[in-house]
């Protein structure tokens, strides 16, 4: 059996939206050979990358390999890491690891998707470096909150996803962790303002999701008059003008500013998109980075 060339995941799970990010990501990937996804905590880079990924696996003979960086705390991790994804982790060989990697890469085609380079930019950049260097065939997608800040570098920074894509998310989580959920003229108001108030940020919405399993219900704020303090997850919601009335003070929004986002300052806000670099979903010239 001929071993399958990539370590994809079989299964991620369906993308919602990012129809246009992909085809563009896989643009940039075809006309250049470093690709990095950024954008704040949890907007969606990981996923992106993953699909483009799979997407675009059969256009490299050499293989599609995924180096999640997330646990590794230093270059030795990814001197190892990097290595390992591409099967020549081999310790007992001669020689570091990086050396042998730039060779066995020199005459491959391949794609290297580094994902979540924040934390090892220096690292990761000079292993990306080396690698395009010596390996023409080489393509690198990483998905990093920073730049790596090399030479060829084209950056994109994926979007927050639209109110409609967002709802979306929303009501698909909510669904899968409270069976019986679902959004209906009840609710879709107040599950409209909640993904507003949470900026599109998939990871928000996931963990807003999850809130109304936990609560059997969306809360209202302490203090509020509607008397029941919750709004029931499939019926007897109250109808829209109430849900009107009590929009501004939906706790769910709160929760998640007050640090519920994991790669939110501890106690400060999530990244707006005021904090981001250039124009969501535009690649960003590259001239900006040298
Ligand atoms: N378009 C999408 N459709 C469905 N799920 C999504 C989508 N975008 C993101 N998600 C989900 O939202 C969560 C956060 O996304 P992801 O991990 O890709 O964010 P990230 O930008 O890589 O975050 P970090 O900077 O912390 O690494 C994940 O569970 C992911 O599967
Ligand atoms: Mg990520």
């Amino acid at each position: 059996m001929v071993p399958a060339m990539t370590n994809l995941p079989a299964s991620f799970g369906g993308l919602i939206g990012r129809e246009r990010a992909v085809s563009e990501v896989r643009t940039l990937l075809g006309s250049g050979r470093l690709v990095t996804l950024t954008g704040p905590g949890g907007v969606g880079k990981t996923r992106l990358a993953l699909e483009v990924a799979a997407q675009a696996a059969g256009g490299y003979p050499a293989g599609t390999w995924l180096v999640e960086l997330a646990a590794g705390t230093g270059e030795a991790d990814v001197a190892e890491l990097v290595p390992a994804a591409v099967g020549i982790g081999d310790s007992a060989a001669p020689g570091p690891l990086a050396d042998r990697l730039a060779g066995a890469l020199a005459s491959r085609q391949l794609l290297l998707a580094l994902d979540n380079c924040e934390h090892l930019i220096g690292p990761v950049a000079a292993l990306a470096e080396r690698l395009l260097q010596t390996g023409p065939g080489v393509r690198i997608m990483a998905t990093s909150q920073e730049p790596l800040a090399i030479g060829g570098e084209q950056l994109w920074e994926v979007p927050p996803l639209a109110e409609a894509e967002a709802t979306r998310l929303f009501a698909a989580r909510a669904a899968a962790a409270g069976p019986g959920f679902t959004v209906d003229a009840g609710n879709a108001r107040a599950g409209a303002s909640i993904c507003r108030r949470l900026d599109g940020i998939p990871l928000a919405l996931e963990l807003a999701a999850a809130r109304v399993r936990a609560l059997g219900c969306i809360r209202w704020p302490a203090g509020s008059t509607t008397g029941s303090g919750c709004l029931p997850r499939a019926s007897g919601a109250p109808g829209a003008a109430a849900d009107a009335a009590r929009d501004d003070r939906l706790e769910l929004g709160a929760g998640h500013r007050a640090g519920t986002h994991r790669a939110a300052p501890a106690g400060g806000p999530v990244p707006g998109r005021g904090d981001r670099r250039g124009r969501p979903g535009a690649p960003v010239p590259a001239a900006r980075v040298h």
